[in-house]
Order: C-alpha cells, then structure tokens, then sequence
C-alpha cells in the first residue's frame, strides 16, 4: 500500500458510486436503488443494481459486485492504484508524487515498451507475409482456404529465414537488447548468440480485448515440430486471462461465444460469418478465461476437437464455466477433427446445424460420468445418482436447479420428487450454499479443490456483512481466528473491528485489498445467499452445521500446531471443545 488507508477512503468517499458509474451505465432509480444494464454481462432487462447508501454495486445476473474501486478495476481494467489515482483526479484531490514506488512506475513503463515493439514487429511480420519473401507463407494461408480480407483482419505475418531479422530491425529502430528479450520476441545461445524466436513461421498476432497486439503464435508450413510456437508470459501477455479473437467476437452482438482450442479453428469460424469465435490456445480452459467470457456473455457453445483429449477438455471446462455463472454447451465435431476441417468439408450451415443441436454441457458431463458407474446393478446406479445430485447441487439458482432435477429425472427414468429428495438431503449433509465467486486464479483446479472448509468460512463473512442479527449470532460462537485462510481472516479481523466499533462499511473495508486477486476475491464475499435452501428449518441447520464446521476445523488445527508443552494452550482448546459439544445440542436460528 502507498497511500494511506485516509488519504483512500477521502478519495472513495468523495466519488459518489452512482455518478461515477453514471458515467459508464445509463442508471435509473427505483426505490432505494439505482438499476442499469449490466456492462460486464450482456442482458436485455436490467438487474445491475448501485446503492448510493451503501456505496456498492452488485449484479443480481452475474454477481458482480464492489464498491466504486472494484468497479473501475472491472471495467477499465485498472489496478488498485490506478482506479485510486483515477479517482482522486476526478474528485480534484492531489496524491503525494513520490508515494508512487518506483517499482510500479518502472513496471508500467515495461509495459507500455513492450506493445509498443509488439506492435511494431506485428506490422513486420506482415509486410513480410506481402512481400517477395512471403509468397510460400502466404501460398501456404491461401491453401488453407484463407481470403486476403481474413488475413488482414487478423493481421497475419511471415517470419523470414534469416535467423536475426526481426532482431535486427528492431535494434535499427533503437530498441535495446534487454527489452526486445522481455518482449519474448528473441532467444540467446552460446553458439549462435542472439536469434529470432520465431523464424520462417506463418504468424499468427495475439491481441487483447481492445486490439493491443500482447503476444505471437507461429505454425510451421509443414510437418516439423513443433507445431506451433508460442511467445512466453511477459509482463503484457498472460495466457490464461486471454482469448484469441475476443477483441473480434466481443462485438459480434451474438448471446454466446464458441469456444475452440485453436487459433485457425477461430479464423475459420470468423471468415464462415461465426464472429463470436475464441479460443483458449493451447492451454486448459481457466477461471480467469471464465470471468472474462462473463463481461461479454453468459453462455458458451464448446467446440473442442473430437478425440479424447477434445473430450476431456470439455468436460473440465463445463463446471469452470459454470462457477463463473456461465452456462455450456457442447457441440461434436465429428466425424472432423475440428471446426476448421468441418467448415471446410461440410460448410457453414451444416455447422449452424451442429449449434441448434447442441448438448447441454451439464447432461453431456452425467453422460461420460456413467461410464464410471456400473448402471446395470442397484448400487452402481445409486452411487451415480448420489453425485449427480451432488452436481445438481452447483446450480444456485432454484428455478433452474429444478429445471435441471426434472431434465434429469426424465433422462435416466427416476421420479423428480425422490430425485428432490436425494438433492435436498444432499444439500443438508454437505453443507448449503456457497458464495457467488467470480474466480480469477490462474487454476481452476486449485480453487475447487480449496472449495469445503474455505467456501464455509465465506458463507459465514458473506452473512455477517449482510445481516447485524446473524453477527451477533455468529461472533458469539466464531473468533477471527478460526478462520484459516488467509485473506478470510483479514475479512473477518476488519468485520469485527467495525462491527465492534458499531461502523460496519463493507464499501470502506474492501479498500484494504489492494492486488486485483484479493481485491476481487473480498469483493466476492459480499453476496452470498442461503439461496438453495427453502425452508426456515434449512436455513437455521445450514447456519449451525456451518458455525459447526467453521469451529471443528479451528479447533482440529490448533491442536495439530500446538507446541505439547504449552499447558495453558492445551487447557484453552479443552474448553473450546467442549463448548463445541454443547454447541451441537443447541439449536440456532437464523432470525
Ligand atoms: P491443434 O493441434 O488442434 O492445432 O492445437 P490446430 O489449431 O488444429 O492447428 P492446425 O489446424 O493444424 O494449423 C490447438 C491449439 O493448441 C496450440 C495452438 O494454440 C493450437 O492452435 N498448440 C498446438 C501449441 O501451442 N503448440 C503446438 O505445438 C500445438
Ligand atoms: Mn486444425
């Protein structure tokens, strides 16, 4: 942090959350509320809703949601401080200069340095590809049924022969050695000494959503290894928080993206009139590719290739999708390996066709999943209806959890009531809801994997910072220290200090996460809702089982950690165990 906490709260407290996002959302007020159209999901009725009273906003669609930082890191793309320096301009109040570190300013020189030269040898590699030079590269495009007017819209290029070109160019244009390296554009060896990272390739620019050129791919014209080459992470280019062709498919107006795994599957769809084509280049589909797929639209259609590893892929991506608030479909490109082969043998209406037709991503999932069930004996079939209630459980929203109870019930032939039964039990014993999270770690995987004590330890912040009555309830019974992951117990160190105070300001507490992960993260914590449960009874038990859980894992920690000689510690968990017991035999409710 370089600013301190007052000077920060001066500046959000002195940027009306309302006028500013006025600036962006055309707003209307309606009760105590201001509601717009969402601009991180695409939607048609409003359900994008600001609180000029409590200084944040919140999107009932997609669960967004933040106060007046949160929004401009969001929207414009900001860091931290950027949003902080943007907004104590708008609000005419000075910053000290030199708090600035000069880290941060030297990295976002780095930054601008390297578009800049990445922009410059993009422009390179195409003059190449139109050049004497270029013919056989861009023979090699045309062969594979590529227009001139595909090739100029994605910008792509030739990298010669000649092992220093590009290299050399660039030290012409006064570039120094160091930078063109972090750009990721050259290689050193002790034979050769300096060379072009990619030579005689086709190119193939990778741009960001706004069209800033951030990275390259190149394809052999040929048959060699590998394949293709890609530039490596920079501090501009980070593969799992961008899509190839969003900067096209954002304004295609299309309800969905088709998500494909390659960069010529995407060039392929776009030149066949398929604009909202993305693809994830050659790396696992990720969370961070999920919220950002979510500030454009709400529904994905897979087009991954059909073998195996196609399959799998889809399979995985399914529920990263849907933790995002995204709903997937999956269409089979078979008997093609992938879109740009279907396209070229059956067209673009066929493919169209293969799009009406498309599988549900969650029934498609239940199908692979019975391949590790024996459905032919009774307990093999149980066993497979215990986790597909387990899955049906994932759906936050009750209408559609019950859409989905239905469409399942009818596919495998159970009745939807005992199929109700076997999810709503399900929900009981494994512990409600969890909070709406707008995932952005670079591994899906890891952030599920953190997924049961961790999600209840948010459940309980998210109900504290909503609802006075369930503090009281809960902080009777849960210390600041029993939760365990880190930046949950800075959430709720910060919640008790306010509420303690008697001041509780979720708008003021969320400037104290000041990376955009954790920023993100907190802010994500404060929309939770005891959304599947119906019945007061539910609730109280998901309030207790939850106080419960959070207190038991407490507990089970500190006794691991204790140091066997500290008598006094030792004595203290007694007690709190022994309170846990008496906890059990009471009964909470939730209002
Ligand atoms: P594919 O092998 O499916 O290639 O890899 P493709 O897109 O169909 O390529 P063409 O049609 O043969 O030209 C899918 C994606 O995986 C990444 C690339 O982003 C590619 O588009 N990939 C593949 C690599 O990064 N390196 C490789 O060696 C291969
Ligand atoms: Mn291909």
């Amino acid at each position: 942090m370089y600013y301190p906490d007052e000077l920060i709260e001066e500046v959000r407290t002195r940027n009306d959350i309302v006028d500013v996002i006025s600036d962006y959302v055309r707003l209307q007020k309606k009760g105590s509320s201001y509601f717009g159209l969402c601009p991180f999901h695409n939607e048609k009725s409003p359900s994008f809703s600001v609180s000029r009273q409590k200084q944040m906003y919140y999107c009932f669609g997609c669960g967004a949601g933040g106060n007046v930082f949160t929004f401009l890191m969001e929207y414009e793309n900001f860091s931290f401080m950027e949003a902080v320096k943007f907004l104590a301009d708008r609000a005419g109040i000075a910053l000290p200069e030199a708090e600035y570190s000069k880290e941060a300013k030297q990295r976002a020189d780095l930054k601008a340095s390297i578009l800049e030269i990445n922009k410059i040898a993009a422009r390179y590699y195409y003059v190449q590809l139109k050049s004497e030079r270029g013919v056989g590269a861009h023979t090699y495009l045309t062969d594979r049924g590529l227009t001139e007017e595909t090739i100029t819209a994605f910008g792509l290029g030739y990298s010669t022969k000649y092992s220093d070109d590009l290299y050399q160019y660039l030290r012409g244009k006064g570039y120094s050695e160091d930078l063109i390296r972090q750009a990721g554009l050259i290689n050193t060896d002790e034979r050769q000494g300096v060379y072009d990272k990619f030579w005689n390739r086709v190119i193939f620019p990778i741009m960001d959503v706004n069209s800033r050129v951030i990275g390259f791919g190149g394809r052999v014209m040929g048959d060699g290894k590998p394949k293709y080459l890609n530039s490596p992470e920079t501090a501009v280019f980070d593969k799992s928080r961008n899509l190839y062709g969003l900067n096209r498919a954002r304004t295609s107006r299309k309800t969905y993206f088709l998500l494909c795994e390659g960069y010529m599957d995407v060039i392929s769809l776009h030149q066949a009139g398929f604009t909202n084509a993305v693809a994830s280049l050659g790396t696992a589909l990720t969370s961070g590719h999920a919220s950002l797929i979510k500030r454009y639209v709400q529904e994905v259609y897979l087009t991954y290739d059909s073998d195996d590893a196609g399959t799998r892929a889809a399979l995985r991506a399914v529920p990263i999708l849907k933790e995002a608030g995204i709903s997937a479909k999956v269409i089979r490109m078979d008997p093609y390996k992938d879109p740009d082969e279907f396209i070229k043998n059956l067209g673009a209406q066929e493919f169209e066709n293969r799009i009406q037709n498309a599988r549900n991503g969650f029934m498609f999932s239940l199908e692979i999943l019975e391949r590790e069930f024996d459905m032919a004996s009774p307990e093999g079939k149980t066993a497979f209806f215990r986790e597909a209630a387990n899955r049906l459980l994932s759906f936050e929203d009750e209408l559609e959890r019950n859409n989905y109870i239905e469409a399942v019930a009818s596919a495998y032939k159970v009745s939807k009531e005992s199929l109700e039964k076997l999810v709503a039990k399900t929900a009981v014993s494994t512990g409600l809801a969890r909070p709406v999270t707008r995932p952005k770690k670079a591994d899906g995987a890891v952030l599920q994997k953190e997924d049961g004590i961790v999600t209840s330890q948010k459940v309980l912040l998210t109900w504290m910072i909503e609802n006075e009555n369930l503090y009281s309830k809960i902080s009777s019974y849960i210390s600041p220290d029993d939760f365990t992951g880190e930046l949950n117990r800075r959430v709720a160190k910060l919640l008790y200090e306010q509420h303690e105070k008697g001041e509780l300001n979720p708008a003021k507490l969320l400037n104290h996460f000041t990376s955009e992960e954790e920023h993100r993260e907190a802010a994500s914590l404060f929309h939770t809702k005891i959304r599947q449960l119906k019945t007061k009874e539910e609730q109280d038990q998901a309030l207790k089982d939850t106080i419960l859980k959070v207190k038991a894992h407490s507990i089970n920690e500190r006794t691991l950690n204790l140091d066997p000689s500290d008598m006094a510690g030792l004595q203290h968990l007694m007690e709190e165990k022994r309170k846990l017991e008496e906890l059990r035999q009471l009964h909470i409710s939730i209002d």
